[in-house]
Protein backbone atom coordinates (compact mmCIF):
# COMPACT_ATOMS: atom_id res chain seq x y z
CA UNK A 1 0.00 0.00 0.00
CA UNK A 2 2.70 2.34 0.99
CA UNK A 3 4.73 1.58 -2.18
CA UNK A 4 1.42 1.97 -4.33
CA UNK A 5 0.76 5.46 -2.51
CA UNK A 6 4.61 6.50 -3.14
CA UNK A 7 4.32 5.36 -6.97
CA UNK A 8 0.95 7.56 -7.06
CA UNK A 9 3.18 10.49 -5.84
CA UNK A 10 5.79 10.26 -8.18
CA UNK A 11 3.87 10.22 -10.93
CA UNK A 12 2.11 13.63 -9.43
CA UNK A 13 5.62 14.98 -9.18
CA UNK A 14 6.14 14.05 -12.69
CA UNK A 15 3.41 15.93 -13.72
CA UNK A 16 3.59 18.70 -11.27
CA UNK A 17 6.94 19.11 -13.48
CA UNK A 18 5.27 18.93 -16.90
CA UNK A 19 2.52 21.38 -15.48
CA UNK A 20 5.08 24.20 -14.21
CA UNK A 21 6.88 24.09 -17.99
CA UNK A 22 4.40 26.55 -19.08
CA UNK A 23 2.77 29.42 -17.41
CA UNK A 24 -0.82 28.26 -18.73
CA UNK A 25 -0.74 25.05 -17.45
CA UNK A 26 1.27 25.90 -13.82
CA UNK A 27 -1.90 26.20 -11.49
CA UNK A 28 -2.71 22.61 -12.43
CA UNK A 29 1.14 21.76 -12.19
CA UNK A 30 0.96 23.02 -8.49
CA UNK A 31 -1.68 21.44 -7.70
CA UNK A 32 0.01 17.80 -8.67
CA UNK A 33 2.39 18.79 -6.46
CA UNK A 34 0.59 19.30 -3.21
CA UNK A 35 -1.62 15.93 -3.82
CA UNK A 36 1.34 14.41 -4.75
CA UNK A 37 2.87 15.83 -1.54
CA UNK A 38 0.18 14.75 0.57
CA UNK A 39 -0.24 11.12 -0.90
CA UNK A 40 3.71 10.93 0.51
CA UNK A 41 3.10 12.42 3.93
CA UNK A 42 0.25 10.31 4.43
CA UNK A 43 2.41 6.65 3.10
CA UNK A 44 4.98 7.96 5.52
CA UNK A 45 2.35 8.39 8.45
CA UNK A 46 1.13 4.85 7.85
CA UNK A 47 4.81 3.25 7.46
CA UNK A 48 5.63 5.27 10.55
CA UNK A 49 6.13 3.53 14.26
CA UNK A 50 6.56 6.52 15.86
CA UNK A 51 4.15 8.84 15.17
CA UNK A 52 4.36 11.45 17.96
CA UNK A 53 8.01 12.40 17.23
CA UNK A 54 6.90 12.61 13.24
CA UNK A 55 4.01 15.22 14.61
CA UNK A 56 6.26 16.84 17.04
CA UNK A 57 8.68 17.73 14.07
CA UNK A 58 6.04 18.79 11.44
CA UNK A 59 4.81 21.20 14.10
CA UNK A 60 8.45 22.98 15.12
CA UNK A 61 9.87 22.81 11.32
CA UNK A 62 5.90 23.06 10.17
CA UNK A 63 5.68 26.20 12.05
CA UNK A 64 9.15 28.12 11.04
CA UNK A 65 8.13 27.11 7.46
CA UNK A 66 5.03 29.57 7.98
CA UNK A 67 6.97 32.00 9.94
CA UNK A 68 9.50 32.54 7.49
CA UNK A 69 6.56 31.97 4.33
CA UNK A 70 4.83 34.86 5.63
CA UNK A 71 7.95 37.25 6.51
CA UNK A 72 9.59 36.89 2.96
CA UNK A 73 8.85 39.00 0.13
CA UNK A 74 8.98 38.19 -3.18
CA UNK A 75 12.26 39.99 -4.16
CA UNK A 76 13.62 37.53 -0.60
CA UNK A 77 12.47 34.48 -2.59
CA UNK A 78 15.79 33.32 -4.07
CA UNK A 79 17.49 33.51 -1.32
CA UNK A 80 15.18 32.07 0.79
CA UNK A 81 15.45 29.26 -1.59
CA UNK A 82 19.34 28.94 -1.48
CA UNK A 83 18.88 28.94 2.30
CA UNK A 84 16.19 25.94 2.22
CA UNK A 85 18.57 24.23 -0.05
CA UNK A 86 21.34 24.21 2.40
CA UNK A 87 19.24 22.39 4.78
CA UNK A 88 19.00 19.36 2.31
CA UNK A 89 22.20 19.48 2.18
CA UNK A 90 23.17 19.25 6.03
CA UNK A 91 19.94 16.73 6.37
CA UNK A 92 21.82 14.41 3.88
CA UNK A 93 25.22 15.00 5.65
CA UNK A 94 23.63 14.48 9.33
CA UNK A 95 22.17 10.85 8.23
CA UNK A 96 24.83 9.73 6.44
CA UNK A 97 27.20 10.31 9.57
CA UNK A 98 24.62 8.89 11.51
CA UNK A 99 24.43 5.75 8.87
CA UNK A 100 28.00 5.39 9.17
CA UNK A 101 28.56 5.21 13.20
CA UNK A 102 24.93 3.41 13.52
CA UNK A 103 24.85 0.87 10.22
CA UNK A 104 22.76 -1.78 12.14
CA UNK A 105 19.84 1.17 12.57
CA UNK A 106 19.77 1.46 8.54
CA UNK A 107 19.64 -2.15 7.94
CA UNK A 108 23.08 -1.59 5.69
CA UNK A 109 25.76 -3.92 7.21
CA UNK A 110 25.93 -8.00 7.43
CA UNK A 111 26.11 -9.46 10.70
CA UNK A 112 29.56 -8.97 11.81
CA UNK A 113 28.69 -5.01 11.65
CA UNK A 114 30.43 -4.37 7.98
CA UNK A 115 28.50 -1.59 5.71
CA UNK A 116 28.10 -3.02 2.33
CA UNK A 117 30.73 -1.85 -0.27
CA UNK A 118 27.56 -0.19 -1.72
CA UNK A 119 26.51 1.80 0.81
CA UNK A 120 29.59 2.70 2.26
CA UNK A 121 29.86 4.08 -1.98
CA UNK A 122 26.25 5.89 -1.16
CA UNK A 123 27.45 7.30 2.56
CA UNK A 124 30.67 8.87 1.43
CA UNK A 125 29.39 10.22 -1.91
CA UNK A 126 25.86 11.50 -0.27
CA UNK A 127 27.52 12.88 2.45
CA UNK A 128 30.19 14.86 0.21
CA UNK A 129 26.94 16.42 -1.94
CA UNK A 130 25.26 17.32 1.38
CA UNK A 131 28.68 18.91 2.39
CA UNK A 132 28.91 21.00 -0.53
CA UNK A 133 25.12 21.69 -0.86
CA UNK A 134 25.39 23.13 2.63
CA UNK A 135 27.85 25.52 2.80
CA UNK A 136 27.58 26.62 -0.91
CA UNK A 137 24.22 27.26 -0.10
CA UNK A 138 24.68 29.27 3.08
CA UNK A 139 27.45 31.45 1.02
CA UNK A 140 24.62 31.81 -1.81
CA UNK A 141 22.53 33.00 0.62
CA UNK A 142 24.57 35.77 2.15
CA UNK A 143 25.89 36.93 -1.27
CA UNK A 144 21.69 37.48 -2.92
CA UNK A 145 21.23 38.67 0.39
CA UNK A 146 24.23 41.20 -0.20
CA UNK A 147 26.05 40.35 2.96
CA UNK A 148 29.17 38.66 1.45
CA UNK A 149 30.92 39.78 -1.36
CA UNK A 150 32.59 37.32 -4.53
CA UNK A 151 36.18 37.00 -4.08
CA UNK A 152 39.15 35.54 -6.14
CA UNK A 153 40.18 32.13 -5.59
CA UNK A 154 43.03 30.47 -7.64
CA UNK A 155 40.87 27.34 -9.83
CA UNK A 156 43.80 25.13 -8.67
CA UNK A 157 42.91 25.45 -5.12
CA UNK A 158 39.20 23.88 -5.79
CA UNK A 159 40.67 21.45 -8.31
CA UNK A 160 43.01 20.10 -5.67
CA UNK A 161 40.48 20.45 -3.14
CA UNK A 162 38.21 18.44 -5.39
CA UNK A 163 40.61 15.95 -5.98
CA UNK A 164 41.05 15.07 -2.35
CA UNK A 165 37.34 14.71 -1.51
CA UNK A 166 37.20 11.96 -4.27
CA UNK A 167 40.17 10.31 -3.19
CA UNK A 168 38.96 10.21 0.65
CA UNK A 169 35.62 8.81 -0.65
CA UNK A 170 37.65 6.22 -2.59
CA UNK A 171 39.81 5.62 0.65
CA UNK A 172 36.58 5.44 2.94
CA UNK A 173 34.56 3.07 0.19
CA UNK A 174 37.76 0.33 0.13
CA UNK A 175 38.87 0.77 3.72
CA UNK A 176 35.69 1.19 5.86
CA UNK A 177 37.86 3.57 7.54
CA UNK A 178 35.13 6.33 9.11
CA UNK A 179 38.23 8.73 9.67
CA UNK A 180 38.16 9.03 5.53
CA UNK A 181 34.23 9.83 5.69
CA UNK A 182 34.73 12.70 8.26
CA UNK A 183 37.79 14.02 6.01
CA UNK A 184 36.16 13.57 2.85
CA UNK A 185 32.98 15.50 4.78
CA UNK A 186 34.65 18.06 6.18
CA UNK A 187 36.88 19.11 2.68
CA UNK A 188 33.67 19.02 1.15
CA UNK A 189 31.86 21.85 3.20
CA UNK A 190 35.18 23.59 2.92
CA UNK A 191 35.09 22.84 -0.91
CA UNK A 192 31.36 24.44 -0.93
CA UNK A 193 32.74 27.44 0.36
CA UNK A 194 35.11 27.99 -2.16
CA UNK A 195 33.47 27.01 -4.87
CA UNK A 196 30.82 29.60 -4.26
CA UNK A 197 33.02 32.20 -3.11
CA UNK A 198 34.38 33.41 -6.62
CA UNK A 199 31.14 32.85 -8.53
CA UNK A 200 29.62 36.33 -9.07
CA UNK A 201 27.84 38.57 -10.93
CA UNK A 202 25.31 37.64 -13.67
CA UNK A 203 26.21 34.09 -12.86
CA UNK A 204 24.22 33.59 -9.41
CA UNK A 205 20.94 32.70 -11.05
CA UNK A 206 22.70 29.50 -12.23
CA UNK A 207 24.49 28.78 -9.10
CA UNK A 208 21.24 28.77 -7.67
CA UNK A 209 19.52 26.61 -9.93
CA UNK A 210 23.26 24.23 -9.53
CA UNK A 211 22.32 24.44 -5.72
CA UNK A 212 18.85 23.05 -6.02
CA UNK A 213 19.96 20.19 -8.06
CA UNK A 214 22.86 19.00 -5.87
CA UNK A 215 19.98 19.39 -3.07
CA UNK A 216 18.17 16.87 -5.31
CA UNK A 217 20.96 14.50 -5.76
CA UNK A 218 21.64 14.70 -1.83
CA UNK A 219 17.95 14.12 -1.18
CA UNK A 220 18.35 10.40 -3.70
CA UNK A 221 21.19 10.03 -1.86
CA UNK A 222 19.52 10.15 1.65
CA UNK A 223 16.70 8.07 0.15
CA UNK A 224 19.39 4.99 -0.99
CA UNK A 225 20.81 5.14 2.85
CA UNK A 226 17.51 5.45 4.13
CA UNK A 227 15.56 2.78 1.43
CA UNK A 228 13.00 5.27 0.72
CA UNK A 229 11.92 4.49 -3.10
CA UNK A 230 10.23 7.74 -3.06
CA UNK A 231 13.07 9.94 -2.19
CA UNK A 232 15.36 8.50 -4.90
CA UNK A 233 12.93 9.47 -7.48
CA UNK A 234 12.22 12.60 -6.18
CA UNK A 235 15.43 13.71 -5.57
CA UNK A 236 16.94 12.29 -8.97
CA UNK A 237 13.68 14.27 -10.21
CA UNK A 238 14.97 17.65 -8.47
CA UNK A 239 18.47 16.60 -9.65
CA UNK A 240 17.72 16.41 -12.89
CA UNK A 241 15.33 19.18 -13.27
CA UNK A 242 17.53 21.54 -11.50
CA UNK A 243 20.75 20.36 -14.22
CA UNK A 244 18.62 20.96 -16.66
CA UNK A 245 17.07 24.59 -15.78
CA UNK A 246 20.91 25.44 -15.08
CA UNK A 247 21.94 24.31 -18.34
CA UNK A 248 19.01 25.87 -19.69
CA UNK A 249 19.88 29.32 -17.96
CA UNK A 250 23.83 28.77 -19.13
CA UNK A 251 22.61 28.56 -22.96
CA UNK A 252 20.13 31.99 -22.21
CA UNK A 253 23.03 33.81 -21.29
CA UNK A 254 25.49 32.56 -23.91
CA UNK A 255 28.03 30.67 -21.52
CA UNK A 256 28.92 27.01 -20.40
CA UNK A 257 28.33 25.63 -17.60
CA UNK A 258 32.31 24.70 -17.02
CA UNK A 259 32.85 28.57 -17.24
CA UNK A 260 29.98 29.54 -14.46
CA UNK A 261 31.50 26.64 -12.31
CA UNK A 262 34.52 27.09 -12.55
CA UNK A 263 35.03 31.18 -12.50
CA UNK A 264 38.17 32.32 -10.55
CA UNK A 265 36.77 35.17 -10.06
CA UNK A 266 38.96 37.84 -11.35
CA UNK A 267 36.89 39.81 -13.08
CA UNK A 268 35.36 40.95 -9.89
CA UNK A 269 37.72 43.34 -8.88
CA UNK A 270 37.57 45.13 -12.67
CA UNK A 271 33.81 45.23 -12.26
CA UNK A 272 33.15 47.71 -9.49
CA UNK A 273 35.96 50.32 -11.17
CA UNK A 274 33.59 51.92 -13.38
CA UNK A 275 31.07 52.94 -10.66
CA UNK A 276 30.74 56.57 -9.59
CA UNK A 277 32.15 57.84 -13.02
CA UNK A 278 30.90 61.98 -13.31
CA UNK A 279 29.53 61.89 -16.55
CA UNK A 280 26.26 64.04 -17.78
CA UNK A 281 23.37 62.33 -18.13
CA UNK A 282 19.93 63.74 -19.40
CA UNK A 283 17.32 63.49 -16.99
CA UNK A 284 13.65 63.67 -17.86
CA UNK A 285 10.27 64.23 -15.60
CA UNK A 286 6.66 62.34 -15.88
CA UNK A 287 5.43 64.74 -18.13
CA UNK A 288 8.28 64.08 -20.30
CA UNK A 289 7.67 60.85 -20.67
CA UNK A 290 4.11 60.53 -20.94
CA UNK A 291 4.71 62.82 -23.72
CA UNK A 292 6.83 60.80 -25.61
CA UNK A 293 4.73 57.15 -24.53
CA UNK A 294 1.63 59.33 -26.01
CA UNK A 295 3.22 59.80 -29.15
CA UNK A 296 4.59 56.65 -29.74
CA UNK A 297 3.27 54.01 -32.16
CA UNK A 298 5.35 51.13 -30.51
CA UNK A 299 6.67 50.73 -27.12
CA UNK A 300 8.39 48.30 -25.14
CA UNK A 301 8.47 47.50 -21.64
CA UNK A 302 11.50 45.96 -20.35
CA UNK A 303 10.72 45.16 -16.53
CA UNK A 304 13.70 44.20 -14.30
CA UNK A 305 14.61 43.69 -10.49
CA UNK A 306 13.55 47.10 -9.49
CA UNK A 307 9.92 46.63 -11.11
CA UNK A 308 9.80 43.94 -8.61
CA UNK A 309 11.33 45.54 -5.44
CA UNK A 310 8.83 48.64 -5.82
CA UNK A 311 5.79 46.24 -7.14
CA UNK A 312 5.39 48.45 -10.25
CA UNK A 313 3.98 46.02 -12.12
CA UNK A 314 0.13 46.66 -11.28
CA UNK A 315 0.74 50.81 -12.40
CA UNK A 316 2.33 49.57 -15.65
CA UNK A 317 -0.04 47.08 -16.37
CA UNK A 318 -2.67 49.94 -16.30
CA UNK A 319 -0.42 52.49 -18.02
CA UNK A 320 -0.10 49.84 -20.83
CA UNK A 321 -3.93 49.95 -21.29
CA UNK A 322 -4.17 53.46 -21.78
CA UNK A 323 -1.41 53.38 -24.20
CA UNK A 324 -2.72 50.80 -25.79
CA UNK A 325 -6.27 52.57 -26.10
CA UNK A 326 -4.91 55.51 -27.84
CA UNK A 327 -3.68 53.18 -29.94
CA UNK A 328 -0.14 52.37 -29.27
CA UNK A 329 1.28 48.69 -29.49
CA UNK A 330 2.62 48.04 -25.88
CA UNK A 331 4.58 44.76 -25.57
CA UNK A 332 6.83 43.41 -22.67
CA UNK A 333 10.27 41.96 -23.10
CA UNK A 334 11.83 39.75 -20.85
CA UNK A 335 15.86 38.95 -20.36
CA UNK A 336 16.36 35.08 -18.93
CA UNK A 337 17.90 36.41 -15.53
CA UNK A 338 16.15 39.15 -14.66
CA UNK A 339 15.33 40.19 -11.26
CA UNK A 340 16.45 37.26 -8.81
CA UNK A 341 15.10 34.25 -9.94
CA UNK A 342 13.96 32.23 -13.07
CA UNK A 343 10.81 33.55 -14.61
CA UNK A 344 10.61 36.47 -11.91
CA UNK A 345 9.14 38.84 -14.05
CA UNK A 346 6.94 36.12 -15.75
CA UNK A 347 5.38 35.21 -12.35
CA UNK A 348 4.83 39.55 -11.33
CA UNK A 349 3.18 40.44 -14.81
CA UNK A 350 0.91 37.12 -14.30
CA UNK A 351 0.11 38.36 -11.08
CA UNK A 352 -1.23 41.84 -12.59
CA UNK A 353 -2.78 40.00 -15.32
CA UNK A 354 -0.82 40.66 -18.15
CA UNK A 355 -2.03 39.28 -21.00
CA UNK A 356 1.03 36.28 -22.03
CA UNK A 357 0.56 37.19 -25.79
CA UNK A 358 1.87 40.93 -24.64
CA UNK A 359 5.19 39.20 -23.12
CA UNK A 360 7.94 38.11 -25.11
CA UNK A 361 11.15 36.35 -24.16
CA UNK A 362 14.55 37.81 -25.43
CA UNK A 363 15.10 36.02 -28.94
CA UNK A 364 11.51 36.78 -29.57
CA UNK A 365 11.75 40.17 -29.39
CA UNK A 366 15.16 41.50 -29.79
CA UNK A 367 14.95 42.45 -33.21
CA UNK A 368 11.99 44.65 -32.76
CA UNK A 369 13.80 47.41 -30.27
CA UNK A 370 15.15 48.67 -34.23
CA UNK A 371 11.68 49.55 -34.89
CA UNK A 372 10.28 50.39 -31.83
CA UNK A 373 9.73 54.29 -30.67
CA UNK A 374 10.39 53.64 -26.84
CA UNK A 375 12.27 51.11 -25.08
CA UNK A 376 10.85 51.61 -21.26
CA UNK A 377 13.24 50.00 -18.94
CA UNK A 378 11.56 49.52 -15.25
CA UNK A 379 14.22 48.91 -13.13
CA UNK A 380 16.38 46.84 -15.10
CA UNK A 381 19.77 47.39 -15.82
CA UNK A 382 22.05 44.18 -16.56
CA UNK A 383 19.91 42.84 -18.72
CA UNK A 384 20.34 45.75 -21.13
CA UNK A 385 24.05 46.50 -20.34
CA UNK A 386 25.92 46.56 -23.47
CA UNK A 387 29.32 46.21 -21.81
CA UNK A 388 27.72 42.35 -21.52
CA UNK A 389 28.97 42.80 -25.57
CA UNK A 390 31.40 44.94 -25.98
CA UNK A 391 33.51 44.81 -22.81
CA UNK A 392 35.34 41.70 -22.80
CA UNK A 393 36.94 42.61 -19.04
CA UNK A 394 33.45 42.81 -17.72
CA UNK A 395 32.23 40.22 -15.33
CA UNK A 396 28.89 39.99 -17.41
CA UNK A 397 31.21 39.70 -20.84
CA UNK A 398 29.13 37.54 -23.43
CA UNK A 399 25.29 36.98 -21.34
CA UNK A 400 23.02 37.92 -24.64
CA UNK A 401 21.24 41.37 -23.75
CA UNK A 402 17.66 43.47 -24.49
CA UNK A 403 19.18 45.25 -27.26
CA UNK A 404 17.58 48.70 -25.98
CA UNK A 405 19.51 51.02 -27.08
CA UNK A 406 18.36 50.60 -30.86
CA UNK A 407 15.21 51.94 -30.00
CA UNK A 408 14.59 55.83 -30.74
CA UNK A 409 14.35 56.63 -27.40
CA UNK A 410 15.38 54.72 -23.96
CA UNK A 411 13.59 55.58 -20.95
CA UNK A 412 15.03 54.66 -17.38
CA UNK A 413 13.33 54.32 -14.42
CA UNK A 414 15.55 53.47 -11.64
CA UNK A 415 16.43 55.56 -8.04
CA UNK A 416 19.93 56.46 -8.62
CA UNK A 417 22.97 56.10 -11.29
CA UNK A 418 24.03 53.03 -9.17
CA UNK A 419 25.01 49.88 -10.90
CA UNK A 420 22.84 46.14 -11.10
CA UNK A 421 23.37 43.37 -9.59
CA UNK A 422 26.75 42.33 -11.29
CA UNK A 423 28.48 45.62 -9.95
CA UNK A 424 28.80 47.25 -13.73
CA UNK A 425 28.49 50.48 -14.74
CA UNK A 426 25.73 51.14 -17.73
CA UNK A 427 27.14 52.73 -20.97
CA UNK A 428 23.76 53.63 -21.53
CA UNK A 429 22.62 56.01 -19.23
CA UNK A 430 25.03 58.60 -20.67
CA UNK A 431 23.56 57.81 -24.43
CA UNK A 432 22.24 60.88 -26.33
CA UNK A 433 18.69 59.16 -26.54
CA UNK A 434 18.36 57.51 -23.00
CA UNK A 435 16.55 59.81 -20.93
CA UNK A 436 16.35 58.85 -17.46
CA UNK A 437 13.51 59.11 -14.81
CA UNK A 438 15.03 58.71 -11.45
CA UNK A 439 12.71 57.96 -8.33
CA UNK A 440 10.77 54.47 -7.10
CA UNK A 441 9.01 52.99 -10.35
CA UNK A 442 5.94 52.79 -9.14
CA UNK A 443 5.40 56.16 -8.08
CA UNK A 444 7.02 57.32 -11.27
CA UNK A 445 4.37 55.18 -13.48
CA UNK A 446 1.40 56.06 -11.15
CA UNK A 447 3.14 60.03 -11.81
CA UNK A 448 3.26 59.35 -15.44
CA UNK A 449 -0.26 57.84 -15.66
CA UNK A 450 -1.81 60.74 -14.13
CA UNK A 451 -0.17 63.21 -16.68
CA UNK A 452 -1.86 60.69 -19.35
P1 LIG B 1 19.76 44.66 -11.94
O1 LIG B 1 20.82 44.66 -12.95
O2 LIG B 1 20.06 44.15 -10.59
O3 LIG B 1 19.23 46.16 -11.86
C1 LIG B 1 18.13 46.46 -11.09
C2 LIG B 1 17.97 47.95 -11.14
O4 LIG B 1 16.76 48.28 -10.48
C3 LIG B 1 19.09 48.68 -10.43
O5 LIG B 1 19.82 49.41 -11.38
C4 LIG B 1 18.38 49.59 -9.42
O6 LIG B 1 18.92 50.88 -9.56
C5 LIG B 1 16.93 49.53 -9.85
N1 LIG B 1 15.99 49.57 -8.74
C6 LIG B 1 16.04 48.91 -7.57
N2 LIG B 1 14.99 49.21 -6.80
C7 LIG B 1 14.24 50.08 -7.52
C8 LIG B 1 13.02 50.77 -7.28
N3 LIG B 1 12.34 50.62 -6.14
N4 LIG B 1 12.54 51.58 -8.24
C9 LIG B 1 13.24 51.74 -9.41
N5 LIG B 1 14.38 51.14 -9.68
C10 LIG B 1 14.88 50.30 -8.76
O7 LIG B 1 18.46 43.86 -12.44
P2 LIG B 1 18.18 43.13 -13.82
O8 LIG B 1 18.46 44.03 -14.97
O9 LIG B 1 16.81 42.56 -13.66
O10 LIG B 1 19.25 41.98 -13.89
C11 LIG B 1 19.23 40.89 -13.01
C12 LIG B 1 20.59 40.69 -12.41
O11 LIG B 1 20.46 39.83 -11.27
C13 LIG B 1 21.53 39.99 -13.37
O12 LIG B 1 22.85 40.41 -13.14
C14 LIG B 1 21.33 38.54 -13.00
O13 LIG B 1 22.40 37.70 -13.36
C15 LIG B 1 21.22 38.65 -11.49
N6 LIG B 1 20.52 37.53 -10.86
C16 LIG B 1 19.45 37.00 -11.51
C17 LIG B 1 18.82 35.91 -10.95
C18 LIG B 1 17.70 35.31 -11.77
S1 LIG B 1 17.52 33.74 -11.83
N7 LIG B 1 16.90 36.07 -12.46
C19 LIG B 1 19.22 35.40 -9.71
C20 LIG B 1 20.28 36.03 -9.03
C21 LIG B 1 20.94 37.10 -9.65
P3 LIG B 1 18.79 51.95 -8.39
O14 LIG B 1 19.38 51.33 -7.18
O15 LIG B 1 19.52 53.13 -8.91
O16 LIG B 1 17.31 52.21 -8.23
Amino acid sequence: MVNLLYLIAAICFILALKGLSSASSSRGGNLFGIFGMVLACCAAFVSTSNIGLVLLAIAVGGSIGLFIAKKVSMTQLPEMVAGFHSLVGLAALLIDFAACFSPRLFDICDNSGHIFVSSLFEIGLGGAIGAVTFTGSVIAFMKLRGIYKSRAIPLAFNFVLLALILLSVLVFVLTENSSYFIIASVLSLIFGITFIVPIGGADMPVVVSMLNSYSGWAASGIGFTLHNDLLIITGALVGASGAILSYIMCKGMNRSLFEVLFSTGVNIAIAGKNKGQNRSYKRGAPEDAAFLLKNASSVIIVPGYGMATSQAQHSLKEMADILKKEGVSVKYAIHPVAGRMPGHMNVLLAEANVPYEDVFELDEINNDFASCDVALVVGANDVTNPAAKNDPTSSIYGMPILEVSKAKTVLFLKRSMSAGYAGVDNELFYAPNTMLLLGDAKKTTEAIIKVL
